[in-house]
């Protein structure tokens, strides 16, 4: 029996089990009292439909086509409620980003009314580009204030916004820009992440040049920000600025007006997308509308982190991913929170980084990734210990599963036993938390996310696609919509369909599997699709695959994950050479190799290793038997199973042999 640790927020908004019970039975028998009461905090410039219109949709697809829609009839906007409603009420003088850059010393403080005023001028230039509501704006920065200033003036003007984080190479970025036809595109001169430099605004010249010859993508703007703490110089990169496309943020931002009038949007309008990995093909774009994710966001941030006025949160996310959307922009802004931006990394200048900012700025609610924790548990406790941290009260944890000794390390060492641990599960697709603990409330045991946020109502499929009762396991799938799911795939809804609800008839399959235990408590075993969790990012085999057999000397390549350390899982590859290579080749083939992924996707899908095969395990129908592959990669080739039905099984023998070479 795992332990069970009593939950440790005192005085929390959720403070028992009844109440999250009485709470969470409201959410499902009666959704429009639920999410309207808290839509009441919000400000709307017309109210939503009530009765049968209020929300509407179909998961089954043997009904027709899937939709989803909350808030039916209502008016409002994302970026309105983020800042204008908090400086109206007089709050324009608090604090909302403490904003960390990458090196020690470097480092701003902004305000709402500051950041609403920012965001004006923003659109405000937008609007003089002639971008306006409905028209795309892709966005490629490092983590400054500007960065969640674009989004919110993005929105305040209706236009749909795509954050590509700034670790994605010039060809996923290009990828990203020719499936969305962006008017603009804001990124930034340079950035320093760690010790590394990494130009920016070159990789987008890059970009927009493999664009060159598409002939439907045009953008005719490049807004650049001149980010002088990256230690490059604006004169380093001027003379690259396209006339006539480029211009810099410091030239025509500043001078703009401070008000601009928010353009009132539907409650089903698109507010952003967000590539992410799936199985097969290319990235897809996740699109999440407007009042739905709103009043998601905010709400779960409001009882998971059991937010108050007096809190200061921080997440280390990006807001190239999903987490960055929902608990840096999102959730907390609209909550009105002072928040911790942090431009660097987790263990630079030293492993002690984020425990020193801790204290500096008296963070009571921290939200970081296992692998972050992980790295920082194997640097050694004198690293976290050396700091007070007494202001710590709530924990969380997001990504992947997080292992048990993990979790009390971050439990015992960082929150000195005294901290509430959220550990939420949740995916780009479901733009806010589903499964997790209330820190009030729900007594917590490492490794599990426990039980369905408010509206959530999860369930576990067999096989067969029936559902598993009580105790058991199996693919973990949403039995009904909640606000702030996805709405479609960008330019395929079809994808979309095929993607989510196709598998299961009347469910939203997530891709994850997961096993319910005698208290009902939800435990994620993971993807049992082709997708690799790496440090918490996704990355599908099929991606990496690709841009392997992209390199020409690359005949077939097979990606599997296996189990890391650090990274949770790392990426594997199988790799067949084009006719005449020898086995194994010059190192040099393998260094390509590896330069053809980074330049493909981006560092983040760099395979730890490149395995030679002359030939890969098939079935005599030409399926790759990944299984095989799998229990290769992991050294558990005593547990190969059947192998029977392989057409050649002498290739096993021939893999375990090139193993390390
Ligand atoms: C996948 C979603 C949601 C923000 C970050 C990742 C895995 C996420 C947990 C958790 C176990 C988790 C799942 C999920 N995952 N959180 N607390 N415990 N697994 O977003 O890139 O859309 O990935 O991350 O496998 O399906 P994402």
């Amino acid at each position: 029996m795992a332990s069970t640790y009593p939950p440790l927020a005192k005085g929390a908004h959720v403070d028992s089990m009844d109440k999250y019970k009485s709470m969470y039975e409201r959410s499902m028998k009666d959704p429009e009292g639920f999410w309207g009461d808290f839509a009441a905090d919000f400000h709307w410039n017309k109210k939503w439909d009530t009765g049968d219109d209020f929300h509407k949709y179909n998961f089954d697809l043997d009904k027709g086509g899937i939709h989803v829609s909350w808030f039916n009839g209502a008016e409002t906007n994302v970026s309105y409620n983020c800042l204008d409603r908090h400086v109206k009420a007089g709050d324009g003088d608090r604090v909302c980003f403490f904003w960390e850059g990458n090196d020690e010393g470097v480092e701003s403080v902004t305000t709402y009314k500051q950041l609403l005023d920012q965001v004006c001028q923003i659109a405000n230039f937008m609007k003089s580009q002639g971008v306006g509501k409905g028209d795309e704006v892709t966005i490629y920065m490092p983590m400054i204030p500007e960065l969640p200033a674009t989004m919110l003036a993005c929105a305040r003007l209706g236009v749909v916004f795509s954050v590509v984080f700034a670790g994605f190479s010039a060809e996923s970025l290009a990828g990203r820009i020719s499936d969305s036809s962006p008017k603009m595109v804001v990124t930034c001169s340079a950035v320093k992440r760690g010790a590394k430099h990494i130009e920016l605004k070159k990789i987008v010249d890059e970009a927009l040049a493999i664009l060159d010859g598409e002939e439907q993508v045009h953008v005719p703007r490049v807004l650049v920000y001149d980010h002088k703490a990256s230690g490059v110089a604006r004169e380093a990169i001027h003379a690259s600025l396209v006339e006539g496309r480029d211009v810099w943020w410091q030239d025509v931002i500043g001078d703009q007006p401070t008000e601009c009038e928010v353009e009132w949007v539907g409650a089903e309008d698109p507010l952003f997308k967000l590539y992410t990995s799936g199985s097969t093909g290319k990235p897809k774009g996740v699109v999440h509308t407007t009042a739905g994710y709103m009043l998601g966001s905010a709400a779960t941030f409001k009882y998971v982190f059991d937010y108050k006025p007096e809190d200061v949160y921080w997440c280390t996310a990006d807001c190239g991913w999903i987490t960055g959307h929902s608990y840096v922009t999102f959730g907390p802004l609209l909550m009105g929170a002072k928040q911790v931006l942090f431009e660097g990394v987790p263990t630079y200048p030293t492993a002690g980084r984020c425990w020193e900012a801790v204290d500096k700025y008296n963070v009571t609610i921290f939200y970081t990734a296992p692998t972050a924790i992980r790295t920082l548990m194997a640097c050694g406790d004198e690293h976290v210990t050396k700091h007070k941290r007494t202001s710590l009260r709530i924990l969380g944890t997001v990504g992947e599963p997080i292992n048990p000794e993990a979790w009390r390390w971050y439990h015992e060492v960082v929150g000195n036993s005294k901290a509430a641990i959220v550990d939420t599960w949740w995916q780009t697709e479901t733009g806010a938390h589903m499964i997790t603990p209330l820190p009030g409330a729900t007594p917590v045991k490492p490794g599990s996310a426990t039980l369905p946020f408010f509206g959530v109502e999860p369930a576990l499929l067999d096989d067969k696609g029936n559902e598993v009762e009580g105790v058991g396991q199996g693919y973990l799938v949403i039995k009904r919509p909640w606000p702030s799911m996805m709405r479609t795939v960008a330019n395929d809804h079809h994808r979309f369909e095929q993607t989510y609800f196709s598998g299961y008839k009347g469910y939203f399959f997530t891709g994850d599997a997961a096993r319910r235990d005698e208290d009902g408590y939800f435990w994620i075993l993971g993807r049992v699709d082709d997708v690799i969790n790496v440090s918490g990012h996704r990355i599908g085999t099929a991606e990496v695959e690709s841009a392997l057999v992209g390199h020409h000397v690359c005949a077939e390549a097979a990606v599997v994950p296996v189990d890391h350390p650090i990274k949770g899982q790392a990426i594997y590859a199988f790799v067949t050479l084009m006719n005449g290579f020898e086995y194994p080749p010059e190192e040099s083939v393998r260094k390509e190799l590896v330069a053809q992924v980074r330049k493909a996707i981006g560092p983040i899908a760099t395979p730890d290793v490149i395995h030679w095969a002359p030939g890969l395990p098939k079935t005599r129908s030409g399926k790759i038997m990944r299984r095989v592959l799998r229990k290769i990669a992991s050294n558990e080739e005593d547990q190969l199973g059947d192998i029977s039905t392989l057409a050649d099984p002498g290739v096993v023998q021939v893999l375990i042999g090139l193993r390390g070479k």
